[in-house]
């Protein structure tokens, strides 16, 4: 759901030969692409000379992020950001925590940032979670649906998923219509599921998919 800082525990859990179908697969040797385009957007892996967009990004809006998302009631400085996205580089290339900025093409603006979060992770399965925000000024364009259809696409096509998820906070309704317009289904709500910043403790719906197919229409190049 929340897109938090990495920790060692986050690398060593994840980074592991998952054994399917008495296959071994190697995350770390699954090609996964830099870069994935729709007319619209692109999603770019993190990297160095990214964090001042990113920051623009995460400042418009930041309420949102520390409601849903559970983020730090102090917003991050630019640095912060630009040592997060090289961070964030690294997780990629160990696929220990797989994220991509989301970027309007018409004006190149970083817009958001989707990823399959380390803890929604399972490989064995394989099995995926996304996690999503978008800046304040940018949302209601479709950007969070399509972003989210092409992770969903990605983990079906390259990771070889099995189940995709979706968990949002029962009173986000704003986040509930992402998956709902991707045909995910509701599969089970959790009480108490996710922590609120205020202390108090959301009620999590959890959606889920097991095929790409209702999603085969969407624009998504590698
Ligand atoms: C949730 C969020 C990512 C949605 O981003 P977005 O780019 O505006 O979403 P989309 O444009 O793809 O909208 C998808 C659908 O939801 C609807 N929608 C968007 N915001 C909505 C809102 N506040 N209330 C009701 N419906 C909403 C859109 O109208 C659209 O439906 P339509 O195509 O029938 O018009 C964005 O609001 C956000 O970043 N919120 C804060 C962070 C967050 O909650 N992240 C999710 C954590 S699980």
């Amino acid at each position: 759901m929340a897109n938090v800082r990495y920790t060692i525990k986050d690398l060593k859990i994840n980074v592991f030969k998952a054994s399917i179908f008495g296959e071994k697969m190697n995350p770390i040797l699954i090609d996964i692409p830099e870069t994935i385009e729709s007319s619209t957007i692109t999603l770019q892996m993190p990297k160095a000379g990214y964090g001042e967009g990113l920051h623009q990004a995460i400042m418009d809006g930041y309420e949102d992020y520390v409601k849903y998302l559970n983020w730090s009631v102090v917003p991050p400085t630019k640095e912060m950001v630009e040592e997060d996205c090289r961070k964030h580089h690294a997780d990629f290339i160990l696929r220990s925590f797989i994220r991509y900025l989301i970027i309007e093409k018409a004006t190149k603006t970083i817009v958001g940032r989707c990823a399959f979060p380390s803890f929604q992770t399972n490989w064995q399965i394989p099995q995926f979670g996304i996690s999503y925000f978008i800046r304040r000024s940018s949302r209601k364009k479709g950007y969070a649906t399509a972003a989210a259809g092409m992770m969903v696409r990605l983990a079906f096509e390259k990771l070889r998923a099995k189940k995709v998820e979706i968990h949002c906070d029962a009173e986000n309704n704003a986040s509930a219509q992402i998956p709902l317009k991707l045909g995910f289904k509701l599969e089970y709500t959790q009480k108490g599921g996710w922590p609120r910043h205020d202390g108090n403790l959301a009620e999590l719906q959890t959606y889920s998919i097991f095929s790409k197919d209702p999603l085969l229409h969407l624009e998504c190049v590698w």
